[in-house]
């Protein structure tokens, strides 16, 4: 639907790149037109620090919609015929093999790919990762002491009957974040996907609601409209550091799970010779230390990279053997099975 105040030639000459359609249809040129359009999924901040550093270092012009995981994937999905992005930057790779699986992206090995170990990047060159981001629990301390309860400290622990309705948690068919959480699962009950969705069903009493994206639920653990959440625990330190002393990040003692940021090339892209200088600059040292100036403090993946002392201490913490390939092959099933059995995805 166009809005009102847009006028139809605008739409047409393609100038414009509206908030829910980021290419206007029928733009597609063979020729690169020195812009890129970024699927971005990490926070809104984050994107538009990351686009506007890019422009300033290259002078190639950019522009972002800020996506969960599960909203790219149907939207790059949708449009494979004629792309709406170029690029896909941040966001739980799992949703970059998912889409790698479905011929939705573009091989593309950077030179600077080189600097990035191996485990943070597609042996096939689909996607190369950008950063690390940790699952944790979110409590409010506060809401908590309350009721007389602590900080969860293990998956066993959420199940706790006194948390009911008190947990918050993103859908997995939206949320990279949720289905991270869902992946986890699976791992921890030795790849038995039912037992996973067993856990699920049971903290679905626990769960107020699933929200759309996977860092809605620090906020509502902010607010106090939930005593603990779980999220990737620098979404929970930033959430802190804007003005919610009672925040307390837990990690669960069976072992978590964690994200590798993508960045990779959309099929088709309209722009390749841009979205390929972007992702090669998504791979710098200065590119990955933009982070902590919007406050997202995942652990960056190009080890030359200045580590923020806010990150999360990977070398420190019990992390489970996730494979981002094996989760994203999953993908699409474990979340219908998710939607079908235990919820409905949120409509907004
Ligand atoms: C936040 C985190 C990112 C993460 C993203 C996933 O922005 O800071 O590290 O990749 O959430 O978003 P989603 O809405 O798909 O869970």
């Amino acid at each position: 639907m166009v809005p009102r105040y847009l006028s139809p030639s605008l739409l047409l000459a393609g100038a414009l790149v509206l908030p829910g359609c980021a290419r206007a249809a029928g733009t597609a040129t063979t020729a690169d037109a020195g812009k890129v359009v970024v699927a971005c999924g990490a926070t809104e901040e984050w994107c538009a620090a990351m686009t506007s550093a890019f422009t300033a270092a290259t002078g190639i012009k950019s522009e972002f919609v800020r996506l969960s995981s599960g909203e790219t994937l149907a939207r790059i999905q949708a449009a494979r015929s004629d792309p709406e992005f170029d690029v896909w930057h941040g966001g739980p790779a799992d949703g970059y093999a998912a889409a790698a699986a479905r011929g939705l992206l573009d091989k593309y090995v950077s030179p600077n790919a080189a600097a990035i170990p191996g485990r943070y990047k597609a042996a096939d060159g689909t996607w190369t990762g950008v950063y690390v981001g940790v699952l944790g629990f979110c409590s409010n301390t506060k809401v908590l002491a309350e009721k007389r309860l602590q900080a969860p400290e293990s998956w066993q622990g959420l199940l706790d009957p006194a948390l009911k309705q008190d947990v918050g948690m993103a859908h997995p068919s939206t949320s990279g974040t949720a289905y991270t959480t869902l992946w986890t699962q699976v791992t921890l009950h030795g790849g038995n996907v039912d037992q996973a969705l067993a856990y699920m069903k049971r903290l679905h009493p626990n769960v107020l609601q699933y929200s759309k994206s996977g860092v809605s639920p620090a906020q509502q653990v902010a607010r106090g409209e939930v005593g603990v959440s779980v999220v990737f625990s620098h979404d929970c330190v930033a959430t802190r550091e804007q003005g919610f002393p009672d925040l307390r990040v837990t990690f669960p003692a069976e072992g978590t799970g964690y994200e590798v940021g993508g960045v990779a090339l959309i099929k088709g892209a309209h722009d390749p010779v841009s979205a390929k200088k972007y992702i090669d600059w998504a791979l710098t040292p200065a590119a990955q230390e933009i982070g902590p100036s919007v406050r997202s403090y995942q652990v960056p993946t190009n080890p030359r990279a200045k580590r923020s002392d806010k990150s999360a201490d990977l070398a420190a913490l019990k992390l489970i053997d996730y494979d981002t390939t094996a989760a994203g092959e999953h993908k699409l099933e474990l979340t219908r099975r998710f939607d079908s059995e235990i919820a409905k995805a949120p409509k907004s």
